[in-house]
């Protein structure tokens, strides 16, 4: 049986430095592959194996991997010294690449020019690292514009030399408006040349993201439905063009979820435990978050919850305004997130105007997200764009109805209850306005009168197979279709 070898590159991956979304899949997406079962493997084997930055996060986590080599990467300011190192997380393989432009930075830098010097010098030590490397890869998987020049670097190798070892290449969007703006310092100092193609847009030529979208094998992102939205000039952040030329290798790939990690029936961050058929118990997490928030506490008044970061992105807004539209309903509402600060302060005055029933928790809590997954009755997730989208999952799994927009990976996860009466799990709604939004949480406040129904469908989503083993499958089948030689 042959093997067939995976680099996956990601600028974080969970447990060892999560900031995102994106930690949660670099994290669980190459265990899974690696976990699929032998009769998956038709006709080979998988060995992925994971590249990051040795950030300082990581460093903490992991003090000591072992040294493999270090080299210089040139530049026109001088040569800097690439160190890399290899460990092990989960049982994957891991190589972690250090350095002075890498360390006393964070993850993600606010100074988007730090970020394109740490970003450019490890694509381009991610590029040495592969020649050097004894272990050959057959493809290396980048994600989000902070690994892909790695492609775009693979590709000018193939270019210029077809005949080497070239491995073929796949490039995952998660947050397609971050294509790496701040990057063209560092790409004149490492001399790496722009995008001559005249569908790169003319800002866009020295973004590592459309350089990847332009010469990757396969472009993928995190939902179908993102996948074919993308294509349109709404979504597609100005590279629309440049996708639709690219259509043929273009598709989309649902994440999933680690059911084991957010599973309430036993997580002991939740107050009381549950499953789909113990669902009576889980009135006490609701009654304890109440209190929690000091708010009355009442089974047959819906508490709506809001978990995520202050963003445009997630329409924040449109919940605020919609929540206040519907002040002469019967509601209570928990917004926990971090952000924006003009949309802090909309979750703020929120709650200053309905004292007795909204509460703003402008943080970033992990263990409160997950009591709030298991306490409230209603997520609120009116994202203008969503690839993919985690919250909708996890709340599902512990019996939180979501309502969303209809869009990206909200669309492809949820099902409409008044679209599909017996098999619904949530409530969408479709333009991205207020009213639409307030609309639909009217549809859920009736409703939620109807306790059969609602537990119905409450069942109905705990049920949902979010496991990562149909996405890992058409991962590998991706791989597979590209990669054996
Ligand atoms: C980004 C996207 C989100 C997606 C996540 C992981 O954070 O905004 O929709 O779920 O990446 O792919």
């Amino acid at each position: 049986m042959k093997t067939l070898n995976v680099l996956f590159l990601a600028a974080e991956a969970d447990p060892l430095v999560k900031v995102g979304g994106l930690g949660d899949v670099a994290g669980s997406l190459p265990l899974a592959l690696r976990g699929l079962p032998a009769e998956a493997h038709t006709n080979c084997r998988v060995d992925v194996r994971l590249l990051l930055p040795y950030h300082d996060a990581v460093r903490q986590k992991l003090p000591s991997p072992d040294f493999l080599f270090s080299f210089p990467v040139e530049s026109k300011t001088g040569a800097r010294t690439a160190e890399v190192f290899q460990s092990e997380v989960n049982g994957v393989p891991l190589y972690l690449i250090g350095g002075e432009p890498i360390a006393n930075s964070p993850v993600y830098s606010p100074d988007s020019a730090a970020d394109g010097r740490k970003y450019v010098f490890f694509s381009a030590a991610a590029l040495k690292l592969l020649e050097r490397l004894e272990w050959k890869a057959d493809v290396v998987h980048a994600n989000d514009w902070h690994t892909a020049l790695v492609v775009y670097l693979l590709s000018l190798r193939r270019k210029a030399s077809p005949a080497a070892w070239n491995p073929k290449t796949i490039f995952t969007m998660h947050n397609l408006p971050f294509m790496g703006a701040g990057t063209d310092a560092a790409f004149d100092d490492y001399g790496i040349p722009p995008s001559r193609y005249s569908l790169v847009p003319w800002w866009g030529k020295k973004f590592p993201l459309p350089l990847a979208v332009q010469t990757a094998d396969r472009v993928t992102t995190v939902s179908k439905t993102y996948a074919q939205e993308i294509l349109t000039p709404e979504f597609g952040c100005g590279l629309e063009k440049l996708l639709q030329t690219r259509h043929k290798v273009v598709s989309g790939i649902v994440n999933g979820l680690d059911m084991d990690a957010w599973d309430p029936s036993a997580d002991a961050r939740i107050p009381a435990s549950f499953s789909a058929e113990t669902l009576d118990q889980r009135a006490a997490n609701k009654e304890a978050l109440a209190r929690e928030f000091d708010l009355d506490t009442n089974p047959a008044v819906p508490l709506l919850v809001l978990v995520s970061r202050m963003d445009q992105q997630k329409g924040v807004d449109l919940a605020v305004e919609g929540l206040a539209s519907l002040a002469d309903r019967d509601w209570q509402a928990i917004l926990l997130g971090t952000g924006n600060p003009d949309l802090e302060d909309a979750c703020r005055k929120l709650e200053s105007a309905l004292p007795k029933r909204v509460r703003a928790a402008i943080r970033f809590d992990v263990n409160l997200s997950r009591r709030m997954y298991a306490g409230g009755d209603i997520l609120l997730m009116p994202s203008r764009y969503e690839p993919c989208g985690l919250a909708q999952m996890m709340a599902m799994r512990y019996g939180c109805i979501p309502l969303a927009r209809a869009t990206g990976g909200l669309q492809d996860t949820i099902s409409d209850i008044s679209a599909n009466p017996e098999s619904g799990t949530g409530f969408l709604f479709k333009p991205a306005a207020a009213e639409d939004f307030a609309g639909a949480l009217t549809r859920a406040l009736d409703l939620f009168k109807d306790r059969q129904a609602w537990q119905a469908m409450q069942k109905r989503g705990m049920r949902q197979d979010f496991s990562w083993s149909k996405s890992a499958l058409e991962y590998l089948r991706l791989y597979q279709s590209l990669g054996l030689r």
